[in-house]
């Protein structure tokens, strides 16, 4: 079977995603530098598939250890790649940080996967690229508006140079794919999202709200132009979401790819509000979650959610989990992490 080369595989969404490309079959290779995640995480990947992929601690920002690690698996087939600094705050005080490891690690990835007689490549875009949109739901037609920040920044930037390189390189093949807000972990609650410090996502908040780790969620604004006045996001289970990633690489694999650069939304198609996601919290839980309205956060977009027949259609892929499954995988994996379950 194919071997692929995962980037950031030992993060969020790249476990997931070595789970499910491990179940179809795929000898997996994962390349991550540990800086937001760790080693362990191999074990929850075995525990759950039988198979230990190969693993090498690499950061990918060094170039000479990048075209090292291509010259001795020069039979890699496709690249996932997921490594990137994600924290959006933190990219605003930051910027060369994120811009040298969002887009050095990319074009030295792609230089190596020029010299291969054909590849594929899927890159973790975000729907950060659409700002708030000026239509819902939001297609992939919809105007790449100018980014909020330096971590939105890199996303577009990489998604122009996968675009350009794409252009003038035959043998490369690569799809886009534009997250909406991935969250949960896996039934097995063998692997899961673990935020380093304070949590920057609204559910690692809420379920560490709920185990008493914060003292309380605050939401910010409740007099959006909204049904019940907080923003809305369209929240897509990482199960569902790591599967949509095999489909697309299995699209590039076998050449059912339209043109040799294309983008996908990600997401559920529905939106969920703050309030919403709470509820489900407590309903999951049965417990009261202890929030309050404070004002609105600077930066926020009012309302997110995707229009999913692209990604329907073309990728015959479809999300089977709902908000109430991502937040009981959620709370059961935040229980076992801080050892009450
Ligand atoms: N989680 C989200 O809400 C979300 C939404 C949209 C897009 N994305 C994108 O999806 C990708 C994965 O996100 P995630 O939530 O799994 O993040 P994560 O931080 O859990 O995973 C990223 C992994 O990459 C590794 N890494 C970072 N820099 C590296 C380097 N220079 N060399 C080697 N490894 C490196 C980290 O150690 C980590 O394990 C990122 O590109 C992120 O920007 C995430």
């Amino acid at each position: 079977m194919d071997k692929i080369l995962v980037t950031g595989g030992l993060g969020f969404i790249g476990s997931h995603t070595v789970v499910e490309l491990q179940n179809e079959g795929y000898d997996v290779v994962i390349i991550d530098d540990l800086s937001n995640s760790s080693e362990k995480v191999l074990d929850g990947i075995t525990a759950i598939t039988g198979k230990t992929p190969i693993f090498e601690k690499l950061d990918l920002k060094e170039k000479d250890k990048v075209e090292q690690f291509f010259a001795k698996h020069n039979d890699i087939k496709g690249v996932i790649h997921f490594a990137a600094s994600k924290a959006v705050g933190e990219s605003v005080k930051e910027p060369l940080l994120y811009y040298e490891n969002n887009i050095s690690t990319l074009v030295y990835i792609l230089k190596e996967l020029k010299k291969l007689p054909s590849a594929g490549f899927i890159f973790s875009s975000s729907c950060t690229v659409y700002g708030q949109a000026d239509e819902l739901p939001i297609t992939e037609n919809a105007p790449v508006k100018l980014a909020e920040s330096p971590y939105g920044n890199t996303k577009q930037i990489g998604e122009e140079i996968i675009s350009d390189t794409c252009k003038v390189t035959p043998n490369l093949k690569a799809i886009a794919l534009r997250y909406f807000n991935p969250v949960g972990a896996h039934e097995s609650v063998e692997i899961g999202e673990l935020p380093i410090g304070v949590p920057q996502n609204l559910v690692p908040f809420i379920t560490q709200t709920g185990i008493g780790l914060r003292q309380e969620l605050s939401v910010f604004g409740d007099d959006y132009p909204t049904p019940d006045g907080t923003c809305i996001r369209d929240y897509i289970h990482v199960v569902d979401l790591a599967k949509a990633h095999v489909i697309a690489l299995g699209r590039l694999l076998q050449n059912k790819n339209k043109s040799n650069y294309e983008t996908f939304n990600l997401g559920t198609g529905k939106g969920s509000s703050v309030l919403e996601v709470v509820k489900s919290f407590e309903k999951v839980s049965g417990k009261k979650l202890n929030y309050k309205i404070v004002g609105r956060r600077e930066g926020d977009i009012i309302s997110a959610y995707a229009d999913t027949e692209k990604a329907n259609k073309e990728l015959g892929w479809k999300t089977k989990l709902s908000l109430d499954d991502a937040m009981r995988s959620a709370w059961k994996w935040e229980q076992k992490v801080r050892g009450e379950n």
